[in-house]
């Protein structure tokens, strides 16, 4: 089914099922423990036998020997596969560092060894036998060295960007020093982990040149297809299966070494092997999300009318790899006649740098909306309203193309009624509560929202099961839960009567978990499905689909009235296919808003920042189920507040490695740090995003709330730090 035009009417719209706070389906296996994540799935394969993986000790050169002796005579060693054992294996899906084999070394904690035994104990012991004897080179790893002389990356295809690579509208540097109010600020975030709670592990087991991955995924057909290509098998031949995911932020967007050292690991023992990454690895070997040097530049008439916006972003990574896009917002978010954006990207021997939670948004929004309210604050004028004073309606790049949907103003404003905002007193350093300074602060929320082809297969059995199989993955999220809303709508059913299938490469090829997608994308693909069995439904039973109605479990044209498992009597029913979207994306503009509102208290002696209420006003087109989606935006904020105030992966300069690399000395908020979260989502939709008419909110509720804590400090203290993890010893 192709989607190229704006959804009419549809049996979605009826929301009986859509649209309701359900429960999640997984909550309960999850809460129970009953819920078998990769490491956990005992019953899969017989014999599976423990991986242990090592890491490299130096962050650049090369292994000159192995000596894996000690290790293979050591108690219930299986197998040990080196680095050395296998050439430079090729790059999947979104890989920039090579995962294994070959001599090189390209970052500290690349894999260099797995080591087979019978108990993962064993496997651990041997590891330590292994001698490895490295000719190291010297490295790169401090990115404001780099910076300096970091040359221009190219985001995207970089339409009016010039020969210094910056994207350009109007003359900036004119309007800049013409503007009466001037902001020029650089402001830098830190590396950051992902952090979730289920590290990235597999089980591997060949059948013949067969082979089966139980992993942790977002991405199904990207593994699918990356492992062929590592492995230089057939992709007919590999199957991935990850229906239930511990967390994944975009550290599991893409085949890790986990999956391919299972894989290597499991065709040398002869038998099955299950291989999980240490939280070392998880820091050093994966992924995280790229320390940026952002410079913002904003300027403004005295009434508060952007005339020249300009962002810059330098950020860091392995040769061959992805500048953090941080940039991008500042884009779209709001209007003025000069713009200038500019990405550079120094290369670091440091492990990747790759998607996080919100790419690009997430970090850039901490600079651009903390610039936003010290442009407001140097205007005099309430941050609120200046962002509102900026609003656009259609893309400040091409002003023909407007945004589907837009109502960051809405947002703001009823953020503002609900916060209590209108009783802050505009002078920083003045509310206190007892030892603590307390402030308010704003920022807007922004993510685009993509669209992503998805497909799924849908079945309709005897006794009026609804059953949908498609690879789209649940990674916390409540995909299996707004799919079987879906499907329940669509074929008029109650959800009991609807069974949902994820993560199983078998099935038809979904969207999968990412860039806030997801949710829209994979059940516009159920919808597409459900419209094809509705259609075989109708033609069964003789009548025309487009007079059918499909309610309370019957199929009901004119007179007629029949239980629709009455349709599959003669034979089960099934049905397949996918939603492609043609250029309406290109053509309109789609993105997500919010309004951020964060409340702090500030220790006047000790300066710990404490945050005291938060409020996220979202518009994000239809919300498919207020419950998941709510638990999403509320995940997001407390994700901000850690980018505000505690994440920082620190830099180990000299020897190039991330030092606090596990989850003491990696600090997240715990439920300690976080206080009263508010969700408000205003009705609306969105009828170019699909049928479905949603939008995505699992990366909006981020973007822009670490600006608004960063904002709320500096009005409780006066201070203003623009250097992210903002910890107390630099507010003292
Ligand atoms: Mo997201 S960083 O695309 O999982």
């Amino acid at each position: 089914m192709k989607f190229d035009t704006p959804a009419g009417q549809n049996p979605i719209d009826r929301l009986r099922v859509v649209g309701c706070p359900t429960d999640r389906i997984d909550g309960k296996y999850k809460t129970t423990g009953t819920a078998a994540y990769a490491y956990e799935r005992h019953d899969v394969a017989d014999h599976q036998a423990y991986g242990y993986v090592l890491g490299a000790t130096i962050p650049k050169g090369r292994v000159r020997a192995v000596d894996t002796a000690a290790a293979k005579a050591a108690a219930g060693v299986i197998a040990v596969v080196t680095t050395l054992d296998v050439p430079k294996l090729g790059l999947g899906t979104m890989n920039y560092a090579s995962l294994f084999g070959g001599d090189r070394i390209q970052h500290y904690h690349q894999a260099v060894a797995v080591v087979v035994a019978e108990t993962f104990e064993q496997a651990r012991a041997a590891s330590f036998l292994v001698r490895i004897d490295y000719a190291p080179e010297a490295g790169r790893f401090d990115l404001a060295a780099e910076a300096p002389h970091a040359p221009p990356a190219k985001a995207d295809s970089g339409e009016g960007s010039g020969a210094d690579g910056a994207e350009r509208v109007g003359d900036f540097e004119g309007a800049f020093a013409q503007a009466p109010v001037q902001l020029d600020a650089t402001y830098t975030t830190s590396d950051e982990s992902h952090a979730m709670m289920e590290p990235h592990a597999t089980i591997a087991a060949w059948d013949g040149d067969r082979l089966t991955l139980w992993t942790s995924n977002q991405m199904i057909a990207w593994a699918k297809g990356s492992i062929a290509k590592i492995l230089g098998i057939p992709k007919q031949n590999v199957r991935v299966d990850s229906p239930y995911i511990g967390g994944g932020f975009g550290g599991k967007l893409f085949v890790r070494a986990d999956a391919v050292l299972a894989a290597l690991a499991a065709k040398a023992a002869g038998r099955p092997v299950k291989v999980a990454l240490t939280r070392p690895l998880v820091a050093n070997n994966t992924t995280h999300r790229p320390a940026t040097i952002q410079r913002v530049r904003i300027g403004a008439t005295r009434d508060g009318t952007i005339t020249a916006i300009a962002h810059e972003s330098v950020s860091g990574n392995v040769p061959g790899g992805v500048p953090e896009t941080a940039v991008d917002q500042t884009k779209l978010l709001y209007a003025g006649a000069n713009r200038l954006t500019a990405l550079r990207l120094a290369e670091l021997d440091l492990p990747e740098g790759n998607a996080m939670r919100a790419p690009g948004e997430a970090p850039g929004m901490l600079a651009l909306e903390v610039a936003m309210d010290e442009m407001a604050s140097m205007l005099g004028i309430d941050p609120v309203e200046f962002r509102i004073r900026n609003d656009t309606q259609v893309d400040p790049n091409q002003p023909d193309r407007p945004f589907s949907h837009r109502d960051l103003v809405g947002c703001l404003r009823l953020g503002a009624e609900r916060f209590g905002w209108a009783a802050r007193n505009p002078a920083p350093g003045q509310a206190r509560d007892g030892q603590w300074l307390v402030g308010m602060g704003v920022a807007a929320g922004f993510r685009n929202n993509l669209v992503m082809k998805s497909a799924a297969r849908v079945r309709l059995d005897a006794a009026g099961t609804v059953t949908v199989e498609t690879d789209m993955t649940d990674i916390g999220t409540g995909s299996y839960t707004i799919i079987a809303q879906t499907a329940a709508e669509m074929m008029g059913v109650p959800l009991d009567r609807v069974v949902v299938r994820l993560g199983d490469s078998d099935h038809p090829a979904a969207a999968g978990s990412g860039g806030q997608w997801g949710a829209n994308s994979a059940t516009a693909g159920v919808y597409a499905a459900c419209t094809k069995l509705r259609e075989a439904v109708a033609q069964r039973l003789g009548i025309n689909s487009a007079d059918a109605d499909f309610a309370g479990g019957e199929v009901r044209a004119g007179n007629l009235s029949v239980p629709l498992a009455q349709a599959a009597q003669a034979g089960e029913l099934v049905a397949e296919d996918a939603m492609e979207y043609g250029d309406l994306a290109k053509r309109q503009q789609q993105s997500t808003f919010a309004g951020h509102f964060v409340e702090v208290g500030v220790d006047v002696d000790t300066a710990e920042v404490r945050v005291r209420r938060m409020l996220a006003v979202c518009a994000a087109g239809r919300i498919l189920n207020p419950k998941s989606a709510r638990s999403q935006v509320i995940g997001g904020m407390t994700m901000g507040v850690g980018a505000a105030l505690m994440e920082k992966l620190s830099v180990d300069k000299k020897r190039g490695f991330f030092v606090n690399h596990d989850l003491a000395g990696y600090e997240v908020p715990v439920h300690a740090d976080i206080p009263h979260q508010e969700v408000i989502f205003l009705d609306e939709v969105d009828p170019t995003s699909s049928p479905m008419k949603a939008k995505g909110v699992g990366e909006l509720g981020l973007c822009g709330v670490g600006a608004a804590v960063a904002n709320a400090i500096t009005h409780a203290t006066g201070i203003r730090v623009r250097d992210f993890p903002l910890t107390l010893d630099k507010l003292l």
